[in-house]
């Protein structure tokens, strides 16, 4: 008796179609998996055993293999053992359908018979409906989440009983049906409001140039200077997440398994935040079977790299190459993963080992020679990378204290939007959404200031030694700035304020 049923599987962030065969025939009780199953999928025998047997029916005492094709891919996760148990039913003839093609089945049992959630829904029921299955039969935590895939006909089972009942009677299972309204585009209410930050208005500034054109910061200031607390505030200026870019996101938190339990799509722009600790693997991703670093789970969002030369070097070099491409290849012998990874890059750094280099409330102990080479874990290569650099100067307490509370962030955010509809406008028929994106050619193009403008840009490069890339991130950002002064022209105030942030160097 040979049942063959569908499912599926992903494979970085797409996902791939996976037919279960099982084979229940006359011979030594035993159970086989082939189809280059690794531990974790092996071990659903034991789950798919216990599960049918404590749902009260009989396990099969026959000769059973089981098949997971295509036979030349690794497969890996629990969310095979619905499907497996399913075809074994079938096999005994509990199941009544023997070949199940127009539903997609997917689920981790639980010994009592129970179904738990699995990851990568979101891109299997997009991958689902493209290959044209009408239905998807899962576990009810993922219904959510895999409906917002438009026309597919969504089925949660609870329990393996629910399941057979599913298959058995397919016209009489309840279907999930998309609650109105769960979606909302409110911005990330971040952690706190602009508002609380009293002065700093240089690096207030950087904030809002950083939110409007997409571009990396660094901020550089002497402990308590409020470094932590303003780029934890960026999320709350920046625009809502489009459709398109929820999506984005929730198909690689999904694969991650970072969606919490039954949500659906993602709303939030994601902020990462990991500690300096972190790994490589853990920061771009990777693992036998790639899984999203945190790079990828701050696309369309922010990575906020705290404490920035506490990273191991090796960590942050393999930065480079994602910041420049936006998304990471993560190779392997078989085939090749692509995760994207378009991120604001946050970074946060004392200026000294120390902390109170150039700050007047304390004098500084650093030898020259400790704070060159505290600096110098940041590479050049990597400092090329990030477009703003603003100093974030410790405000005496007297003056905190009386200083009036600063803009509020929906007031920036404002501007922001503003700035963006203009990027967007610019750039439709280019696959650049801000105008840190620009690449190559582009940015001499579109980015080309006035006479007046140009000719202090030459004088600044030539006094600052900038290089290519340093000119072309001067050339982008006095590009926002106009943006957000709503000018088409960029003018030299607007180069003059783009070369402030870069004086550090
Ligand atoms: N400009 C400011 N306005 C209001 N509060 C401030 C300001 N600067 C600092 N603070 C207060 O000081 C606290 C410490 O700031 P924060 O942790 O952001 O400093 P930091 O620059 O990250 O320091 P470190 O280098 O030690 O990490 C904040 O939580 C806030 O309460
Ligand atoms: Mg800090």
């Amino acid at each position: 008796m040979l049942a063959t049923l569908r499912s599926a599987a992903v494979f970085g962030v797409e996902a791939y179609a996976v037919h279960v065969e099982v084979d229940v025939s006359l011979g030594f009780p035993s159970f086989t998996m082939v189809g280059l199953p690794d531990t974790t999928v092996r071990e659903s025998r034991d789950r798919v055993r216990a599960a049918i047997r404590n749902s009260g029916l009989e396990f099969p005492p026959h000769r059973i293999t089981v098949n997971l094709a295509p036979a030349d891919v690794r497969k890996a996760g629990s969310s095979f053992d619905l499907p497996i148990a399913l075809g074994l039913l079938a096999g005994s003839g509990r199941v009544l359908r023997r070949t199940v093609d127009d539903t997609a089945i997917l689920g981790e049992l639980s010994l009592d018979g129970g179904i738990n959630a699995i990851r990568g829904v979101l891109p299997i029921a997009v991958a689902t409906r493209q290959a044209g299955v009408r239905r998807l039969l899962l576990p009810p935590q993922n219904a959510l989440e895999a409906s917002i895939v438009e026309g597919l006909e969504v089925c949660p089972a609870r329990s393996l009983g629910e399941a057979i009942d599913a298959l058995n009677a397919p016209d009489a299972a309840p279907l999930f049906v998309r609650p109105v309204g769960v979606e909302t585009s409110e911005p990330a209410a971040g952690d706190g409001d602009l508002a609380d930050v009293r002065g700093q208005l240089l690096p207030r500034r950087a904030l809002e140039i950083a939110a409007a054109g997409g571009h990396n910061l660094l901020l550089v200031g002497p402990p308590g200077g409020g470094k932590t607390m303003m780029a934890r505030r960026l999320p709350g200026i920046l625009p809502p997440l489009s459709f398109e870019e929820a999506l984005e996101c929730t198909a690689i938190h999904s694969v991650a398994g970072t969606l919490t339990n039954g949500s659906g799509l993602l709303t939030t722009r994601p902020f990462r935040a990991p500690h300096h600790t972190i790994s490589n693997v853990a920061l771009v991703g990777g693992g036998p079977i790639p899984r999203p670093g945190e790079i990828s789970l701050a696309h369309n969002g922010v990575l906020f790299l705290d404490e920035m030369p506490e990273f191991h070097r090796r960590v942050l070099e393999v930065l480079r190459q994602p910041l420049e491409d936006g998304r990471v290849t993560i190779a392997r012998a078989a085939r090749s993963a692509i995760f994207p990874a378009r991120f604001v890059l946050v970074a946060a750094m004392n200026p000294c080992p120390c902390g109170y280099d150039g700050d007047e409330r304390r004098a500084c102990h650093c030898t020259p020679g400790q704070i060159e080479r505290y600096r110098g874990r940041l590479s050049g290569p990597l400092r090329d990378r990030i477009d703003l650099v603003a100093e974030v100067p410790a405000v005496p307490v007297t003056v905190l204290a009386d200083a009036p509370p600063g803009e509020s962030s929906a007031s920036v955010r404002g501007r922001v939007l503003d700035a963006r509809a203009r990027q967007r406008c610019r750039y439709r028929d280019l696959d650049v959404r801000t105008n840190a994106g620009l690449r190559g050619s582009a940015t001499g193009r579109l980015c080309r200031p006035t006479l007046e403008g140009r000719r202090l840009l030459h004088v600044a490069a030539d006094r600052m030694k900038l290089t290519a890339r340093g000119y072309d991130r001067v050339l982008k950002v006095a590009r926002t700035v106009a943006d957000l002064g709503a000018s088409e022209n960029i003018e030299v105030d607007h180069v003059a304020e783009a070369l402030q942030f870069r004086l550090l160097e």
